[in-house]
């Protein structure tokens, strides 16, 4: 149901010299999501205000962005590094360290089903938020995060949840109600929400079920000035699939539709009561003890 994310076929870069693209990069590197993070950064900032950041722990933040949550972490004394498949996020990411004069903060690029060049137990806690639950491989994905893990540490993510009611959810099922169906093999993102996949993914990285934790909650995606409307045309714009489903829609005149069920969603989930934009969304906060 929720296909859209990585619905791209591998594709030949340069057809004529058969070069292959990532998918998955590809789709992250279509658009542009700090547009979408600018709305991130509250939650971003209170997820890390409930982690006890202390000077000094090093912290993994994969499927970093622009630094949603990396740039609080360093802020709060960790020593960070973001790993991100986008190279215009990874980009991003360093300018605004170095304009915020974050010296302990680097953001590189990387693939979270294999972080080779990341030293086994090297980091306190390895954070994803909304990032990891993107890559293809599931099940390296948790191996990996588990093995860069120190014993003592902590794995910590949010995921959104598949069928959930409210907004991302619903903006990635409209969005793959309009995009072509995904390639065979393809494992939904949205399973990285769900209770058994989880507890499997990590069961098979060697953690017993009593070290994993699940909590719903929430996350906002504020904006004192933007509106709802505004935050829509953002996602068509810069988010990569959204822009997908945007395509395809165009292609088969169903774009109008398309947009309509959007700000509908949008709408009807903007709690602002001003020109603004203020939408709450459900997530699994996962946690790991190791
Ligand atoms: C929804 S965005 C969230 C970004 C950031 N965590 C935030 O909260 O602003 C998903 C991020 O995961 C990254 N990503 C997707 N697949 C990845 C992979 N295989 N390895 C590393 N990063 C990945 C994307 O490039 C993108 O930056």
């Amino acid at each position: 149901m929720y296909r859209t994310i990585v619905a791209l076929k591998t594709t030949p870069a340069n057809p004529e010299k058969g070069a292959f693209v990532n998918p998955n990069k590809a789709l992250w590197e279509k658009g542009d999501f700090t547009e979408i993070a600018a709305f991130m950064r509250q939650s971003g900032e209170a997820v890390i205000q409930s982690l006890g950041i202390t000077p000094g722990l090093r912290v993994l933040d994969l499927g970093s962005g622009d630094g949603t949550t990396a740039i609080p972490s360093a802020r709060a004394g960790a020593e960070v590094v973001g790993i991100d498949i986008a190279r215009n996020l990874v980009q991003a990411g360093n300018r605004r360290a170095a304009e915020a004069g974050l010296t302990r903060l680097k953001f590189q690029e990387g693939d979270a089903c294999n972080l080779e060049g990341v030293a086994d137990h090297s980091f306190d806690l390895t954070l994803s938020v909304f990032g990891a639950m993107f890559a293809p491989k599931p099940f390296d994905v948790a191996k990996e995060m588990v093995r860069v893990t120190k014993p003592g540490g902590r794995i910590v993510m949010g995921n959104w949840i598949p069928n959930d009611p409210t907004f991302v959810s619903q903006l990635l099922k409209i969005s793959s109600a309009f995009t072509p169906p995904p390639p065979e093999g393809f494992i939904s993102p949205m399973l990285w929400g769900v209770e058994s996949n989880i507890i499997e993914r990590f069961g098979q990285a060697g953690v017993p079920k009593e070290k994993v934790s699940l909590v719903k909650d929430t996350y906002y995606f504020a904006s004192p000035d933007k509106s709802a409307i505004q935050f829509i045309q953002l996602f068509e714009n810069f988010y990569g699939p959204t822009m997908n489903a945007v395509e395809a829609a165009q292609k088969s005149g169903k774009a109008e539709e398309l947009h309509k069920q959007l700000v509908e969603l949008a709408k009807s989930q903007n709690k602002s009561k001003d020109a603004g934009t203020f939408i709450p969304a459900t997530f699994m906060r996962v946690t790991v003890s190791l």
